[in-house]
């Protein structure tokens, strides 16, 4: 029996998922969550599949004992490989791929761009859920090796920005023409005010308002809303560095962090 007052949990290869949990408490305000970022792990991106799915399950157990309502894989990478996990939990899996998906369709575009990691890119799975909601959309899929890791790494440090807009713009070589991006890595919306500033002519499309409304959606759905009146709680747990954490949630954003603490997983 799920409970309605048990945190949503909120997994990641590392930081990026903070762009979806501010979303999500921005419109559920009332849920507690738990995050669990695999610092110790990150990036997963240039893993394979089999890797990924490794390092996944041990942060799905974790959130098995931690008797979470639901679970948002946030991470785009994770998600790409969730058909294969299903059945690891006994909660509700919800994953960003669908609400990524959906963003982009849903301006009907003659062509969209999709950046993300090598491993999202490669996979194809935005081209083909895209192609398949809005079939005259043409998708134009770029994976880039080392932007998720420098965010995650570099965002919050001085001189930071040199590396990271060097990055993006590496990325974005050859796209010249293309001028909605949808943001198929949750590290990308941390910096979105570097690729705005880099490509002030360009439209982002970040998946992380989508996903926000399709919890919200499914908890009222299923009767899981947690109906405390007061601000919901934010717990978030790191296999890496639980002080870099703490520092990077209040840059990205986060609000009501109850503790931030190192795991062994
Ligand atoms: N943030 C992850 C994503 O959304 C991947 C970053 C990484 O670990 O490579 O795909």
């Amino acid at each position: 029996m799920l409970d309605k007052q048990s945190p949503i949990g909120i997994i990641d290869s590392g930081i990026g998922g903070y762009s979806v949990a501010r979303r999500m408490q921005r419109l559920l305000p009332h849920e507690d969550f738990l995050y669990l970022g695999d610092g110790a792990n990150t990036p997963y991106g240039n893993h394979s599949a089999p890797e990924i799915l490794s390092m996944t399950r041990r942060l799905l157990r974790f959130m098995e004992v931690r008797r979470v309502k639901a679970l948002v894989i946030a991470c785009n990478t994770i998600s790409c490989v969730a058909e294969q996990l299903s059945g690891a939990l006994e909660c509700p899996v919800l994953n960003v791929l669908h609400s990524g998906a959906q963003a982009a369709a849903r301006l009907e575009l003659e062509q969209v761009g999709v950046i993300s990691t090598c491993f999202t890119a490669q996979s194809g799975c935005y081209g083909e859920r895209i192609r398949r909601l809005s079939p005259n959309t043409q998708v134009i899929s770029r994976g880039c090796p080392d932007l998720a890791e420098l965010i995650e790494r570099y965002i919050d440090q001085p001189g930071g920005e040199v590396l990271i807009d060097r990055a993006i713009q590496e990325s974005l070589a050859g796209l010249e023409e293309v001028r909605h991006l949808l943001l198929a890595c949750t590290h990308y919306p941390l910096a979105e005010d570097r690729f705005r500033r880099l490509y002030p002519d360009r439209v982002w499309i970040d998946p992380a308002e989508e996903l926000a409304a399709c919890v919200k959606h499914f908890l009222a759905e299923n009767n899981l809303l947690n109906p405390s009146p007061g601000l919901g709680h934010m717990e978030i747990c790191t296999t890496g560095s639980a002080r870099d954490y703490a520092r990077k949630a209040e840059k990205a954003g986060l609000r009501q962090i109850t503790c931030v603490r190192h795991l062994a997983v």
